[in-house]
């Protein structure tokens, strides 16, 4: 007999078991969970997110119920959005593999978000958490480089990708690994760069890890945007540069976490400055901007990096995991404190 499913479930878990609820939920006006923005809420949760009233959350659990034991429903069960519906393997029923989720954005490209990426995730991994990289950046992906690797990932049964472990430990998996040559460009349309993210996130074999960061692509238009409502991010960190309030394109990033309801748990100010051998700093791109940045984003300034020609030859090398910097081990700690994570 199939079980009941009731309000305190967790809708993915409810997808992931009995996909055909999948339309059920759309067409009970969920459609985010559909296409898990939310799915990891309960059902209660999800209903009341989209206002549900008490009677409506009853006539959906009839229905999901209905649904399951393949009875007619209530509701025309809507087609699912395309390409969604997908139920996430990630999170798995009784613990999610996974304990953090998180995006790192920005508004434009060449700030500086994939080195804090890539750094970031060499700090946690050097304090002895399981660390993986997903870069989403799929027409620009830059992590194979910055870590140095050129291995191809490995295929297993179930079409399951192994992602490519770094020489620190730090599992990635970027578009580069799948192109005959690095130099090849990536010409794909919306559709394919949505689904090669997909693939990034549920067909790969990320096992146990502590954090998962993702290098979102640069911007806010359609492709973070789809990498947002794919991977559903516990927290965002933004990376911004002192030139770059100016102009308003950190407020449309914040704009945009706000509209999917995602949290930004903080903000790094990139190139913030340089600093001579002898100790003197110099501001190069205007004055720091790090207050505006909280009191704009409400969330802490987790750093403020400087700009550091030996970052960009190591990365450039492959080498980024041999970068000591006291700056990017207080990112480390702020993030960590952030998120209330005591070792
Ligand atoms: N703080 C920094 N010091 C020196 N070089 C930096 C710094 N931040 C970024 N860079 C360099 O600037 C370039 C763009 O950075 P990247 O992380 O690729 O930006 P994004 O991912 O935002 O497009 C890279 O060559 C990178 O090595
Ligand atoms: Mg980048």
């Amino acid at each position: 007999m199939a079980e009941l499913i009731t309000a305190d479930m967790v809708i993915h878990d409810v997808v992931t078991k009995h996909p055909e609820t999948v339309k059920v939920f759309h067409g009970h006006g969920l459609p985010c969970t559909a296409c898990a923005v939310g799915s990891r809420e309960s059902i209660a949760g999800g209903a009341r997110t989209h206002r549900l009233p008490p009677e409506k959350l009853d006539l959906l659990l009839k229905d999901l119920n209905a649904a399951i034991k393949g009875e007619p429903v209530s509701v025309a069960p809507k087609k699912a959005p395309v390409g969604r519906g997908i139920p996430l393997t990630m999170a798995s029923g009784s613990g999610r593999k996974i304990k953090h989720v998180i995006a790192v954005m920005s508004g434009k490209g060449g700030v500086g978000k994939s080195l804090v990426t890539g750094l970031l995730a060499v700090s946690l991994r050097r304090q002895g958490y399981r660390v993986g990289v997903l870069d989403a950046d799929i027409t620009g992906p830059s992590m194979a480089r910055m870590f140095g690797l050129s291995a191809k990932p490995t295929m297993l049964p179930d079409n399951r990708i192994r992602p490519v472990e770094s020489r620190g430990g730090i599992k990635v998996i970027s578009m580069n690994m799948f192109l005959g040559e690095e130099s090849d460009p990536v010409i794909w349309r919306g559709p394919m760069v949505a689904k090669a993210i997909q693939q990034f996130y549920s067909d790969v074999e990320w096992d146990q890890l502590d954090f998962l960061l993702v290098d979102l692509p640069p911007g806010t238009s359609d492709a973070p945007l789809t990498v947002m409502q794919a991977v559903v991010p516990d927290g965002v960190v933004i990376v911004s540069s002192p030139q770059l309030l100016a102009t308003m394109v950190v407020k449309k990033c914040i704009n945009m976490v706000r509209h999917l309801k995602g949290t930004i748990i903080g903000v790094v100010e990139n190139m913030a400055y340089f600093e001579t051998p002898s100790g003197e700093r110099y501001e190069i791109f205007g004055p720091s901007q790090g207050a505006e940045l909280v009191a704009i984003t409400g969330a802490p300034l987790l750093a403020q990096l400087p700009i550091d020609p030996q970052v960009a030859a190591l990365c450039d090398a492959g080498r980024v995991e041999e970068y000591e910097s006291s700056a990017y081990q207080l990112l480390a700690e702020n993030f960590l404190n952030t998120l209330k994570i005591k070792r």
